[in-house]
């Protein structure tokens, strides 16, 4: 069976700590590891705007040996014109892997199932796997170990970066607090997953709605976007009704002493962050960014090694 990795739970506890020692190891010595030299390819498929998973993919797939080849669904035949499962067959043919940027979590599903060659998923609508890998990272380079820290997301609930914390965060041993206004709630069968794990993990999961009980001697404070892409229309609605879960200087000041601050980025300063946190002495949103390329290309490796 051919290993994928469209959501977070894809790894286990173990599998997800080989992944994160081997991006320290490729951070250390950047060509190390040579996978798909030849060049083999990997395409990169984006249905939605980047700047840092395109750029990660492109150097990391370059970095490993291989070619990136970029494509945009604007002018390919995916999207409307050709189903998923033709173009996995299509591909696997010519392709390592398949990396893919999307909306609805199915198309991938859909993929995957009719490939050979690996799958990543490279956002949806639902998760955002790759980036979890790095902030986890960027979290133990900053903490040491992951085990037993406490992160909180305050924010939109419904969010794609929240259901990956839930289920990486307790994959990797972690309590994870989520506090969100009750209308952006996360998928229930997220949460129940989430729950499932942390008990197996020595993890926990708390969903609150008060953000300063929520931040209250945590170790790491974490946002994403309130307008995630597809939902523009809504943003007059999410501003206003998100207005309380702004991470501030004064909701900081509840957290440890010396809390980390990460966003995914892109971040809209002045919304869910205030421009003092985000660009002040706890934030490592450089390090987030810049660990993207190292624990994508640890999963490439690993990817390619099980199939
Ligand atoms: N964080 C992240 O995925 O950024 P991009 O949308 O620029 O790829
Ligand atoms: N939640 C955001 C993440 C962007 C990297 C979005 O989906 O737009």
């Amino acid at each position: 069976m051919t290993r994928h990795f469209l959501r977070d739970d894809d790894l286990n506890h173990l599998e997800q700590l080989e992944i994160l020692d081997l991006a320290e190891k490729l951070k250390a010595d950047r060509y190390r590891e040579k996978p798909l030299a030849g060049p083999q390819t990997v395409a990169v498929i984006f249905d939605k705007s980047s700047t840092r998973t395109r750029v990660s993919f492109a150097v990391g797939i370059a970095d490993l040996g291989g070619n990136p080849l970029i494509i945009s669904t604007a002018n390919s035949q995916l999207g409307g014109k050709e189903t998923a499962s033709d173009t996995a067959r299509v591909l696997e043919r010519q392709v390592a892997a398949i990396v893919w940027r999307t909306y609805g979590q199915a198309g991938l599903e859909e993929m995957a199932l009719n490939t050979t060659v690996p799958v990543i998923n490279a956002l949806s609508d639902d998760f955002h796997p790759c980036q979890l890998l790095a902030d986890l990272l960027t979290i133990r380079e900053h903490r040491g170990a992951l085990k037993g820290l406490t992160i909180a997301f305050l924010g939109d609930g419904s969010d794609n970066m929240v259901h990956s914390y839930l289920l990486a965060g307790a994959t990797a041993g972690m309590h994870v607090r989520i506090a969100f206004p009750s209308e952006f709630e996360p998928l229930p069968g997220v949460v129940v997953d989430a729950e499932r794990i942390a008990a197996t993990t020595g993890g926990s999961i708390t969903l609150l709605t008060d953000p300063v009980e929520a931040v209250t001697g945590v170790d790491v404070v974490v946002t994403d976007t309130w307008v995630s892409m597809g939902k523009e229309e809504e943003k007059a609605h999410r501003v206003a009704a998100l207005r309380d879960y702004q991470v501030t200087t004064e909701l900081m000041a509840h957290a440890k002493a010396d809390a980390l601050f990460l966003h995914c980025l892109p971040a809209d300063r002045g919304y869910e962050v205030a421009a003092d946190v985000i660009d002040g002495p706890q934030s490592v949103i450089w390090d987030e960014a810049e660990n993207r390329l190292h624990a994508q290309k640890a999963l490439m490796v690993w990817l390619l090694q099980q199939n």
